[in-house]
């Protein structure tokens, strides 16, 4: 048995569209400032109308459309989100949006930017584990509900949306290879990708399995606090829990000290009488620390996991990063030496929409035919937390 990932999806983003320009007429800021710094122009913001799980569901029934899952198939909802209509989980509101009848486990996971990609390697673990066959994901966040518009240092970065993906086990056996075949078939065609001759695929695919490759390799961690100032850096590596030729090799790891002030903050609000009430206040965010993290942590992550695949950045085609800042996308490049034109990015167009980012720019890349099947993808998502992910695909 081969666990294999097939991505398939589709993103609906709001309607709403704020433009830089938009932004210059509530906060002191200008076009030029923000997309110098962050290479953001444009990004979607949901209205009242709107709910994170009416998007997240139109994300998860396109993804389903496109694999040619019926909901009844799933076993596992597995909603990336840190703005959940449902303090409580809005997973399972999605499992009764799409009809399944087989009431799948739905849960949410929270962690900020990375939520995706952990979402990614959960998924594979369960069905890795065995008994879970069609897992989707869903990265869905509104991040513009808890965005204060008179903080010029936060709220032009943000931008809402929903991506899924549907994670299906392969079945490498004689009797299982045509179904393999045929799942590969319809997934290309569901992602638009050129669809090649099928003796193409049999030999790029089955000559990428004997030799046992196809892995996804991960590696994660998280740290409460990341002090650079007062913490020495530990680095993003870790102990290898597991590790199995053409299997899932992950590890995972790494808790920091925690110190007082953190870089993000989300507390909830006091109404003077020291209560405290059970609505958020606005995000808070040390830019300059978190940008540091990300340069510095992110690669590290990378070159660990693609050292454990037996690459290196400039053997990969394509680098796809949780999409935050283009500087932080571009150093992360130049560190790995991976040029820019195998870099992935829309974040002009969508701002960072925490854990929809990597799946909403993974959709443009496969629809305008940048990633092909065989495409090996280096995928990191990092943020509030703090939390980082990194995770080998081979398309
Ligand atoms: N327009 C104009 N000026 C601004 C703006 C703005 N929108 N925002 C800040 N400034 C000013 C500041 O007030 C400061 O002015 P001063 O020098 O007079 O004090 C100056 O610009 C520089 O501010 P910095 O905060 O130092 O600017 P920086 O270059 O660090 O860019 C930014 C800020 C874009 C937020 C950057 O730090 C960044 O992208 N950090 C990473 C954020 C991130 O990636 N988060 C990911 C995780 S998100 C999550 O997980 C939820």
């Amino acid at each position: 048995i081969q666990v294999f990932p097939l991505l398939n999806l589709e993103y609906p983003v709001p309607t709403l569209q704020v433009s830089n320009d938009d932004l210059a007429k509530i906060v002191d800021t200008s076009d030029e400032w923000i997309s110098v710094r962050t290479g953001i122009r444009n990004r979607r913001v949901i209205t009242g109308k709107d709910s994170l799980t009416a998007l997240a569901a139109e994300a998860a029934k396109n993804a389903l459309q496109m694999a040619e899952v019926d909901p009844d198939d799933l076993d596992l909802v597995l909603l990336c989100t840190s703005t959940p209509d449902d303090l409580f989980g809005s997973a399972p509101q999605i499992q009764k949006a799409l009809g399944c009848k087989r009431n799948p486990l739905a849960y949410d996971i929270t962690a900020a930017c990375s939520g995706f990609v952990l979402g990614l390697i959960s998924a594979a673990c369960y069905i890795r584990g065995g008994g879970f066959n069609n897992v989707l994901v869903i990265g869905a966040d509104a991040l513009s509900r808890h965005v204060d518009w008179t903080d010029r240092g936060t709220c032009i970065l943000f931008g809402d949306a929903a991506g899924a993906v549907v994670v299906q086990v392969m079945e490498l056996s004689i009797t299982a290879a045509y179904n393999w075949l045929h799942c590969w078939f319809r997934a290309w065609k569901a992602c638009g990708c050129r669809v090649q001759p099928v003796e193409e695929r049999i030999g790029i695919d089955l000559s990428f399995n004997k030799l046992g490759r196809g892995p996804l390799h991960a590696l994660f961690g998280s740290c409460e606090q990341y002090q650079p100032k007062t913490e020495p850096w530990l680095p993003c590596d870790g102990r290898r829990i597991e590790e199995e030729q053409g299997f899932i090799v992950m590890s995972c790891l790494q808790v920091c000290n925690s110190e007082e002030d953190g870089l993000f903050g989300f507390d909830l609000h006091s109404d003077g009488d020291g209560q405290r009430r059970s609505s958020y206040s606005c995000i808070q965010m040390n830019g300059k620390e978190v940008f540091r993290f990300a340069v510095r942590c992110v690669p590290q992550s990378i070159e660990s996991a693609l050292k454990r695949a037996g690459l290196t950045g400039s053997s990969i085609d394509w680098l796809l990063l949780h999409q935050a800042n283009q500087r932080i996308i571009d150093a992360v490049a130049t560190r790995l030496e991976v040029p820019l034109e195998r870099v992935i990015s829309n974040l002009a167009n969508y701002g960072n929409t925490s854990a929809a980012s990597i799946p909403l720019a993974l959709d443009e890349a496969v629809r305008s035919g940048k990633v092909q099947s065989g495409h090996t993808i280096a995928a990191a998502g990092f943020g509030a937390g703090l939390t980082w992910g990194s995770a080998i695909v081979r398309w």
